[in-house]
Order: C-alpha cells, then structure tokens, then sequence
C-alpha cells in the first residue's frame, strides 16, 4: 500500500523548528517559527493566563463536548476584539464567528465553506505571503495566484502593482490580506491605502478573506485593526481568520476562529448552520480549555488588564530588539542600510538574507531562519543579539 509513497519535503517553515530541535549546538537560535520567546528565550505562560486556568481548575468543569461553533462567550469575545465592542456590525447580528483550532484552522473552516459556495473561484495571495496560505488553499481545492505586494527596492509595498491586479480580477477572486503585521514581510499597508483596497474589492465584486494573527504585536490592539475596522464599516460581506497563539502565547492551545460578516442577522445563521457542517465533518466540535481561558481573560476586568499590560510587554521588546539588531548590525561594520528592519511590524523581517546565506548561517552558526530570508525577532534577545548580530555581519561580509 505504501510502496510508492515518495518522501514529502519538510514544512518550510516548522519543519525548521524539527531540525533547530536535533542540533545540539549549545549556541543555536531559532529565529525560523514565529514564536514569540521572553529575555531568557522561554516561550512565557502570561500572568493572565495562569490567573485564568487557576481559577478554572478550581472549580473542576466537567469535560463535556462543546457546541460545533465553539464556546459562545468566547466567540462574542473575538468578534469585540476584531470589530469593538461598539461596532454597528455586532449590534445588528452581522458576524458569526467559530471557535477554530488556531488562525490555521480559521482559514482552513473558511476555504472549506468557501469552495462548496464558489468552486470555481481563484485565490489571490500576496507575494510573498505566509507560506500556509498557498498550501492551505490548494488542499481545499482551489488554484492560488499571487498578487504584487512586497517592493524590495523600496522594502515597501508595491501598492499600484497590487492595486492594478485587484482591479483586474474576476469577481468572486478570493483576496486573502494580511490584516496587520505582514508575514512574512512586515511591512503593512496605511491607513489611506486600506480604503482604496476596500473600493477595489466592491468594485470589482471581490471576495476578502483577512488573515489577522498579530493583533497587538504592531502597535497595539485597537491600531492593529484598523483594517478589521475599515472593512467593517465598508458594507462589504468577507472572512476574517484570527489567531491568540501569539496575543495570548498559548500556541499549543490552539485557540483562534473564523468570522464571516454577512448582510443581516437571518443571513448570519444561513451561513452558521452551513458552516457548521463543514466544522463537523472536519473535527466534530472544538477543544475547551484554551478558548474558556480566553474569554475569561478577555471578559474579566482585571485580567483583561493584566493581558494588555504583557502584551504591550512583548510587543515593546520585539521593538527593542529591531532596533538593538540594526545597532549591532551597524557596530560590527556592515555597510548595508538595515534601518528599514525598525519600520517593519510584529514579529517578522525580511532582512534580504539569500537562502545561501540562509544556509551559512544554519551550517556555521546553528542560527536557523526561513530560506527566503525572514526573521523572527521575538526570537532575540539580551543573551544573544551579539551572537545573532555578529554571525548575520560575517556571513554580509562574505
Ligand atoms: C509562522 O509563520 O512562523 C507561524 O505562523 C507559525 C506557523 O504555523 O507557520
């Protein structure tokens, strides 16, 4: 039976982390997954979060199933956090949200119940884009192209590049965008340019699928939806996939959902009774801890608190780190103008690194980063920016 079964590549991206884990170099950074790691390089279990599962504990919940759109509190939670509490979207019953298994399984629920609605539809990611999204895409079934994003003469966005393409699609074309904090770029698009991609969008009949995973990671949780925000207020029906693997650091928790915002209250259940369906087929129902200890977070006063103040941490310490690089960067006599890492946001940089220099840096240095050049520098810290700093100046300077 499996005879012919050819050896897959490894994931591009935590197929990385599979490699960094059977090095035994003392001296090895993982700067591959986008994971964010504390000053000591530990994933941290946030003061929240620990407050919120001793308080869950403790009143011993039985384990029953969950319903199939997951824990109601906790996707009313999502939908304030993506779209504000005040937004005329919620009050009007506009948004139905699923509790899914990361931003992941958000997407994967989306394409799902996207290609039973339209099978004949093309989806457009950015180029470059996360490197998932292609992949995801085409196991549900659909043919993914690229549309212009990242200008590397610039290291910013080729905005008429991805406007021209937009504007030229069929309607019914799946756009999927990054909401905030680009992966694997780091560059977004302004608060002017959102506008202009909502026009395309309705002008051209699009169908938009934002992917937003970082909220709070750019420059915090109210900026970071700007474009939840802007496409909220546009009338415009579309998908949002949302992640708290990062926000909450509960990776392994699997904790994110999938939003459809709809016309009216009477279409919003249409679509939930039908992704329901895609839901059961799939998993049955949702797990229960990671998203009880969310919504107990989010909803509770003090620990909603507590959480904005750590993630405000993090977010401040990548920055630190941005900057910390280019320093060191410049102080081991590279030439190269890196200030371009400090305007970047959340947790990734395209730093420009070829893969040759990709795979110098692994081989001779147990640094691991993605082969098309992106960082992660939440990876960094005070412990081992000289290291990282240093290795990336040798391998620049040949
Ligand atoms: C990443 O881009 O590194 C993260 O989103 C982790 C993943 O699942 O790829």
């Amino acid at each position: 039976l499996f005879a012919s079964v050819e050896m897959a590549p490894r994931d591009p991206i935590l197929g990385l982390t599979e490699a960094f884990n059977a090095d035994t170099r003392a001296t090895k950074v993982n700067l591959g997954v986008g994971v964010y790691y504390d000053d000591n390089g530990k994933i941290p279990l946030l003061a929240a979060v620990r407050e919120a599962e001793k308080v869950r504990l403790e009143s011993a919940p039985p384990r029953g199933y969950l319903p199939i759109e997951g824990i109601p509190g906790y996707n009313t939670a999502v939908q304030q956090l993506l779209f504000g509490a005040d937004s005329p979207l919620l009050a009007a019953g506009r948004v139905a949200t699923f509790e899914a298994l990361g931003g992941t399984g958000g997407l994967k629920i989306g394409a799902d119940f996207l290609k039973r609605l339209q099978p004949d539809a093309q989806v457009w990611i950015s180029d470059p884009s996360w490197e998932n999204h292609r992949a995801l895409f085409e196991a549900a079934g659909f043919k993914v192209n690229a549309y212009p994003y990242y200008d590397a003469t610039s290291q910013g966005v080729n905005f008429d590049g991805m406007l021209a393409c937009l504007n030229g699609l069929p309607a019914n074309s799946i756009v999927v965008l990054h909401a905030c904090c680009h992966n694997p770029t780091g560059v977004d698009l302004t608060a002017e340019q959102w506008p202009r991609v909502v026009e395309a969008v309705k002008a051209r009949g699009l169908i938009a699928f934002l992917d937003c995973a970082y909220q709070g990671f750019g420059d915090g949780i109210e900026a970071d939806a700007a474009a939840l925000r802007i496409f909220g207020a546009s009338g415009l029906d579309f998908f949002v996939s949302s992640s708290f693997s990062k926000s909450f650091s509960l990776y392994g928790e699997r904790v994110g959902a999938l939003s459809i915002v709809t016309e009216s209250k009477e279409e919003a259940a249409r679509v939930t009774s039908q992704v329901k369906r895609v839901i059961r087929t799939n998993y049955s129902n949702p797990p229960t801890h990671g998203a009880a200890v969310v919504a107990a977070v989010l909803t509770t006063p003090a620990l909603r608190q507590q959480w904005e103040k750590e993630l405000g941490e993090m977010r401040e310490r990548i920055r630190a780190m941005r900057t910390g690089l280019v320093d060191k960067l410049a102080a081991a006599g590279v030439s190269r103008d890196f200030s371009f890492v400090t305007r970047q946001r959340g947790m990734f940089s395209y730093s420009g690194l070829t893969s040759a220099q990709v795979d110098r840096l692994r081989d001779e240095y147990g640094i691991y980063a993605v082969g098309t050049g992106r960082i992660c520098l939440a990876a960094l810290n005070s412990k081992n920016l000289d290291y990282v700093g240093n290795a990336i100046a040798a391998i620049l300077k040949g």
